[in-house]
């Protein structure tokens, strides 16, 4: 019996959907608790790459998926994730469901913001979850038992887009019927009956609602105690929460970034690491890890349960000197709190430098373990830890599956 959080620390895209991969055999269940088809989740088996939305990551193993509550769901994108993975999941009865006025809405409102648009994936994320807090937002079980109230105020006040059709209906009443159920009643029976259950974040702290850097945010929390209410399971529950970070930092999408950096090198690592958005293929903007961030990131997710996992150390090697922000100056004084950024303040970061990590073979160094990772690289990781006063559990030296290093272990580790 015990339950785990995988989130991601700093502003998505960490690799979480590789390391739920990872951590899925040791598991019954793994659920998705939060975000929606916004999430872009890869997992590298071999030759073959998957991404993930609205299905958690662990549909490359025969267990048990769930969808909780706190996540909005498209029918029509889940119908054809599903038909390329045929799996077991629940879906919950009350799920708020995505139709194609929230797509149009969330569209148009990007158009309307102009040079002020956040960025959104046009997932109709915001839309759907605005709509659940309006009370006019169709769910999981209206769609199944066909006791549709009229939720069309919003569409009639607004106009445009396109209404629940017929069609649309029937189509969501297909593809939903076979799959919906009582998610929490599911979890919590599972869980006294001696099973392990792995809760699988998406997006990541700083594009948290409440804490992250509101308006340039997602609309549904992200942080591991939103377990509690997006999958209607007990928070006091939680054994571990694992936290993912890169060890530079990635962003799609306007909003500040702190520790951003701008031209050839951007593009260098941009390259090296792949960064284009898992959902909408956008360039990623690229920066330096920034420790007070993450540092902000951790005080959001069970500081005391948390251990560390970072990703990408193999894009970080052969780029020459490194660095990492361990302050910021705002008006020429020194600050240690990410508040300073969200406020919108000229946050200037200040920064340590490292050694650069010389490229190697990193299939041997996973072989191997990590005495066989190179020094300067071992070096960054006792800094961070220093620093941040938290375990880093395990570092990611690759993409595909099986390419990582434990420094120790994670509690649950088999
Ligand atoms: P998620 O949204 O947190 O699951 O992350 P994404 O899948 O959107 O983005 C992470 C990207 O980095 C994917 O393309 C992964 O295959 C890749 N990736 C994950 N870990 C590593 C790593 O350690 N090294 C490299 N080179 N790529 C990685
Ligand atoms: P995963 O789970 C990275 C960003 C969007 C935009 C903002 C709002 O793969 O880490 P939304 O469509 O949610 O209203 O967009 O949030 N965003 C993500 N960025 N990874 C994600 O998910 C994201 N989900 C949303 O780019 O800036
Ligand atoms: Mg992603």
């Amino acid at each position: 019996m015990k339950s785990s959080v995988v989130v991601g620390l700093q502003w998505g895209d960490e690799g979480k959907g590789k390391l739920v991969d990872q951590l899925a055999q040791q598991y019954d269940a793994i659920v998705r608790f939060n975000g929606g088809g916004n999430a872009g989740h890869t997992v590298v088996v071999g030759n073959e790459k998957k991404v993930f939305h609205v299905l958690p990551s662990a549909a490359l193993w025969r267990k048990k998926l769930y969808i909780g509550a706190g996540v909005v769901v498209d029918p029509e994108s889940l119908e054809q994730e599903l038909s390329q993975n045929p799996v077991n999941v629940m879906v919950d009865y009350r799920c708020g469901l995505i139709t194609p006025f929230e797509k149009w809405l969330d569209k148009r409102l990007e158009e309307l913001r102009g040079t002020n648009a956040i960025g959104t994936t046009g997932r109709g994320i915001g839309p759907a979850y605005a709509d659940r807090m309006l009370r006019v937002s169709p769910r999981v079980m209206d769609v199944v038992y066909g006791d549709f109230r009229d939720l069309s105020a919003v569409r009639r006040l607004i106009g445009g887009g396109d209404g629940i059709t017929d069609e649309w209906i029937e189509m969501s009443r297909r593809v939903l019927s076979p799959i919906a159920g009582d998610v929490p009643e599911s979890l919590l029976s599972l869980y006294e009956e001696g099973g392990s259950i792995l809760f699988e974040g998406a997006q990541g702290a700083l594009l948290d609602i409440t804490y992250g850097t509101y308006p340039y945010v997602t609309s549904s929390n992200t942080v591991a105690s939103y377990v509690g209410v997006g999958a209607g399971f007990p928070a006091s529950k939680i054994d571990e929460v694992i936290g993912v970070a890169k060890l530079y930092v990635t962003r799609v999408g306007a909003g500040p970034f702190p520790t951003e950096i701008i031209g050839e090198l951007s593009e260098k690592i941009r390259g090296k690491g792949g960064e284009y958005g898992s959902t909408t293929g956008r360039a990623r903007r690229v920066g330096w890890l920034d420790m007070v961030a993450l540092k902000y990131a951790i005080s959001l997710n069970e500081p005391a349960k948390l251990k560390l996992v970072f990703t990408k150390a193999d894009v970080l090697a052969g780029l020459g000197d490194l660095r990492a922000a361990v302050a910021y100056s705002v008006d020429g004084k020194e600050s240690s709190n990410f508040v300073d950024a969200l406020a919108g303040k000229r946050v200037e970061p200040v920064y340590e430098s490292f050694d650069p990590i010389p490229d190697v073979d990193w299939e041997s160094v996973a072989k191997s373990g990590w005495g066989a990772a190179p020094k300067q690289l071992r070096n960054f990781i006792d800094f961070i830890q220093d620093y941040l006063k938290v375990e880093v559990t395990e570092v990611s030296i690759g993409a595909r599956r099986g390419m990582s290093v434990e420094l120790r272990r994670c509690a649950f580790s088999s």
